[in-house]
């Protein structure tokens, strides 16, 4: 075999080398998403493509929030990442990029249980409680003012059952948080420390 001849049969080797590998790879991200039951795309929010921060639940109050009218009974809670806690601490706007705030919203429930105590800790104060019960829905606004330059710099989602709402849902969010405009599309405001 002359040297010319043993190059390109090496060289055929090596492109056989890398589709094999490429072909390894697509076929294991591919059964990866079949595990899941969906496809990776529609784990992210519509339009601003976000998916749920890992870790989210770990982060820290910045306040609560409750919301009734009709049928509807929502206990609510906003939670930063640090990068938002650290420029609510500080009166910081508009918020740096990084910057994540997350809004947990759970139905409304009485607490028979609670209430029989306070009604025998209390007798006659009357005293109601009510607790989180069944989580609703996850809603996220993400800083970034390149990406997201479009919408002031924040992007949004929406989460139902770790599931993302559809497009029409997010077209609502940023219209909608103009009232806030003055305090970079916020409504939440750091809830003293008792
Ligand atoms: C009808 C108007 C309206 C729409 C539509 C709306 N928001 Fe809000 N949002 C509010 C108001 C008012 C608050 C503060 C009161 C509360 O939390 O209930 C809020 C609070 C939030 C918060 C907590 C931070 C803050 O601004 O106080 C997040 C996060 C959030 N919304 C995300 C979203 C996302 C994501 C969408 C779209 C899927 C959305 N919002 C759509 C009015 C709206």
């Amino acid at each position: 075999m002359t040297l010319h001849a043993t190059a390109q049969v090496l060289g055929a080797l090596g492109v056989c080398a890398a589709v094999t590998v490429c072909a390894l790879y697509v076929t294991k991200s591919t059964a990866q998403n079949a595990n899941e039951g969906r496809p990776a795309a529609s784990n992210a929010s519509p339009i601003y493509g976000i998916t749920i921060p890992a870790g989210y639940r770990d982060w820290r109050l910045i306040s609560v929030a409750h919301l009734a009218g009709g049928s509807l009974k929502q206990l609510r809670a906003q939670l930063g990442n640090d990068i938002a806690i650290k420029a609510f601490r500080e009166g910081k706007l508009p918020f740096p990029d990084g910057a994540i705030i997350a809004a947990l919203h759970w139905d409304e429930a009485a607490s028979d249980e609670n209430n029989k105590v306070l009604a025998s800790g209390f007798p006659g104060a009357g005293l109601q409680s009510s607790v989180a019960a069944a989580a609703e829905n996850v809603q996220f606004m993400v800083k970034d003012s390149k990406k997201y330059a479009a919408t002031d710099g924040w992007g949004f989602a929406d989460f139902k059952n770790g599931k993302p709402g559809d497009e029409a849902l997010h077209k609502t969010c940023y219209p909608c948080h103009q009232p806030a405009k003055d305090r970079d599309y916020v409504f939440a405001r750091y809830a003293p420390t008792p």
